[in-house]
Parts: structure tokens; sequence; C-alpha cells
């Protein structure tokens, strides 16, 4: 795929005030040059600020599973956004989302939070609360959002070390973390070494991310001709 004047200037535009020139630094990792610059999205499709259409694996990491810019949703926020969305305080909508949520998946009580990460922050919190435990163990290179404890790794001697490029840290990773490979049954059973530390296991039994593959513009390829894919996330 060639990089066109449109996704250049974006990608300049970008890099003028955004941090590395990505909105979330993690993006940085995408392959290529130049990510791929998203114009609109619909149903499972999205096209970039080149007028290229690509079929969507990711669906905003299950955010959009049900497609992008369902028509249904679209009302919705429309109505309520013209109500007021950030009263920092409870509401109607809040207690019946709590109690929808009881019915569908039987645990009777419900937080609500912003991201990924706090999801887990708060899971890890809770988890060291009620087990006295301090450690959690982590699959190695798994993404966790930014909690701190899950920017780990394994050094070529199997010690517990910070990844690189990981800013910041507030104590040494080998204090609140252990690692395993996937699939390493045996590191991650409660019956391996330190597992009696642990309070939490933060894992991902699969890849939520998937990739994103360009589709053939059907005015200028014929039906025959393969498209061209790529992985973009
Ligand atoms: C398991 C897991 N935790 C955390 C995150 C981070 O999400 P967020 O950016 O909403 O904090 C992701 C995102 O891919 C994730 O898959």
């Amino acid at each position: 795929m060639t990089v066109t004047p449109a996704r250049r200037s974006s990608r300049t535009t970008l890099e003028a005030s955004l941090l590395f020139g990505v909105p979330m630094n993690w993006m940085t990792r995408w392959p290529g040059d130049h990510p791929v610059f998203v114009d609109r999205a619909e149903g499972a499709r999205f096209w970039d600020v080149d007028g290229n259409a690509f079929v969507d694996f990711c669906l905003g990491d299950t955010g959009g599973m049900a497609g992008h810019a369902p028509k249904e949703s679209l009302e919705a926020i429309a109505e309520q956004a013209a109500r007021g969305i950030t009263l920092m305080l409870p509401t109607e909508d809040a207690t019946w989302v709590g109690r929808e949520m009881a019915r569908r998946f039987g645990v009777p009580y419900w937080q609500f939070c912003l991201t990924a990460t706090d999801a887990n922050r708060f899971a890890i919190r809770w988890a060291r609360q009620i087990t006295g435990r301090s450690k959690i163990v982590v699959h190695d290179w798994n993404y966790h959002g930014s909690v701190d404890e899950t920017f780990a790794t394994l050094d070529d001697d199997g010690n517990v070390i910070e990844r690189e490029g990981n800013l910041g840290k507030p104590v040494p990773l080998a204090e609140t973390t252990r690692v395993v490979e996937i699939n390493d049954l045996e590191g991650s059973s409660e019956r391996s070494p330190n597992a009696t530390s642990r309070c939490a296991s933060s894992s991902r039994p699969s890849r939520t991310s998937g990739s994103c593959c360009p589709i053939p513009d059907t005015t200028t390829r014929s039906a025959s001709s393969a498209p061209d894919t790529r992985p973009c996330c």
C-alpha cells in the first residue's frame, strides 16, 4: 500500500502535538512507517483518509463488537448527550445497568470504570484485599493496559525484569509480579514456587485485538484479483 500525501500529512499533524506522533503510545508498535489514519467507520468496515476500505477485525478491541456506528446506539447516545452526560452523580440509568448486569451475569454488585486498565487495577486491588497476598502473575508480553505491575518480562535466567522502555516504575517489578509463558501450566499452577505470594492472575486466553485487512476496491480491481492483506493492529 502506498503512502499518500493525505496520510503523510496526518502523520505530520499528529507529530506536532502528540507524544511519538500517536494518540496512545502502544500504537507506535503497529507495523509500517505510517499507521492507518481512519476517516470513518460503519458496520464491520472503516475507511482511511486516503479512501481505502478495510475490514476491521479489531472492532474497537471489543468496544465495537456489534459493528461501528450502529443506528440504535447513535440515537440513544444523541438523546442522552442532549440531556447531559458528565454529571459525576448517580442516575436512574446507572442503577438500571447494575440490575441488568446482575440479571445477565448472576453477580450482585457492579462497579463502573472507564478503561480496561482501570478494571484491571480494581480487580488487582480486590484480589490483594481478599487474599492478603501482594504479587500478581502475568503471561509474558501480554498487554494489560498501563497497570505498572504488568510491564514485566523474564531475562535469560528466568528472573523477572521490566520490559525495555518501561518508564517510571514505582518499585522493581520482581517485587510485584511473577511472569509465566503462555501454556506454562506448571508455572501458572497454585503448586508452583512463589504461588503463595500471588493474589491474582492477569491473563488473556486469546488475543482480542486481531488485524485489519484492506479489502479490494471493486471499482478498480477485478473480482478475481487478490487484495493486499496486512495486519495493522
Ligand atoms: C486485557 C487488557 N487489559 C487492558 C487493556 C487496556 O485497555 P484501556 O486502554 O481501555 O485501558 C487492554 C486493551 O487491549 C486489554 O486487552
